[in-house]
């Protein structure tokens, strides 16, 4: 969203053996952490944040033996899916024109109608707060809708399991998957993504369309025209803008559709 204050500290480690021992010497010496992947499902808040951020955007390295792939965390999320169609291995196409890392996707089981990534997860690397290392598979972690279940494990590594396919096919449908989303989504705008998770067999954009919300401001924040479940920044908007606009769009939708929204997004300081 490109808003939100400074930190005290922040930590870029090189490799996953700087990222744990980054985190055993934080949590010695009681200093307070969040994880930050590509940023692109984070509201930070306005305030300062007097602890450690841990950045894995400097965590690149990534090896493939066929269809097994191993990503550190920091690799982005829309290149494995550029590499994987070239490369001829099917079952990215669906995550097309979703930001971030793929740390960050696994912590949030990023996906949609195509699929959730944790579908192609064969197992991940993790450091503990303490800084211990284990490697877990999805049925120790038993992910659901935009969650991996990580707890407060910093994901430091992901080992996808993809399929031979055809390249020009892959190609093509990555395409296609594309092009639905673009028609859908705001993607060329700064924004968090979905902001609400979808409630049970419902849509959460629907909802806000039909409760009135869609082109609602504060500040330089607002609800997209495109679709109702994305604030766009559009200028300066600042992180309580953003807040008081979630606030307005969930109190109108619990009033005109009874239904409560859930926040998609990871708000940062709650
Ligand atoms: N709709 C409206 N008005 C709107 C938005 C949507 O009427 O303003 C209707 C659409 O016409 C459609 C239905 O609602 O009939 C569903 O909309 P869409 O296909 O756009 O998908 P979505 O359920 O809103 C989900 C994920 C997206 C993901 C897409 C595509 C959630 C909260 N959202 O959106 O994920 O990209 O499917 O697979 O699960 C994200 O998590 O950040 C995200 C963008």
């Amino acid at each position: 969203m490109r808003s939100g204050g400074k930190a005290a500290l922040f930590l870029e480690p090189r490799n996953p053996q700087e990222a744990a021992s980054s985190l055993a010497v934080l949590d010695k010496e009681k200093i307070p952490v969040l994880y930050l992947g590509g940023g692109s499902n984070v509201l930070a808040p306005d305030s300062d944040f007097d602890g450690a951020v841990i950045s894995t955007a400097c965590l690149k390295t990534s090896a493939r033996q066929g269809e097994i792939w191993n990503l550190w965390a920091g690799v982005s999320l829309p290149g494995i899916v550029h590499d994987a169609a070239d490369a001829g291995l099917t079952g990215m196409e669906g995550f097309v024109g979703i930001p971030g890392s793929i740390g960050g996707a696994a912590r949030m089981n990023s996906g949609g109608r195509f699929g959730e990534i944790w579908d192609r997860i064969e197992s991940i690397e993790v450091a503990d707060p303490d800084g211990s290392r284990r490697t877990l598979r999805p049925v120790d972690l038993n992910p659901s809708y935009r969650n991996g279940n990580l707890g407060d494990s910093l994901c430091l590594s992901v080992t996808l399991r993809l399929e031979k396919g055809n390249r020009k096919e892959i190609q093509e449908k990555t395409a296609q998957v594309l092009a639905q989303k673009a028609a859908a989504q705001p993607l060329t705008e700064r924004s968090a993504g979905c902001i609400f998770k979808n409630p049970p067999s419902q849509s959460a954009g629907k909802l806000v369309e039909l409760s009135g919300c869609k082109g609602w401001n504060e500040g330089d924040a607002y609800v997209s025209e495109k679709h109702g479940n994305f604030i766009v920044n559009r200028g300066k908007a600042r992180s309580a803008d953003v807040l008081r606009l979630i606030e307005r769009v969930r109190r109108t939708v619990l009033e005109k559709q009874k239904v409560e929204l859930e926040l998609e997004i990871q708000l940062w300081g709650k």
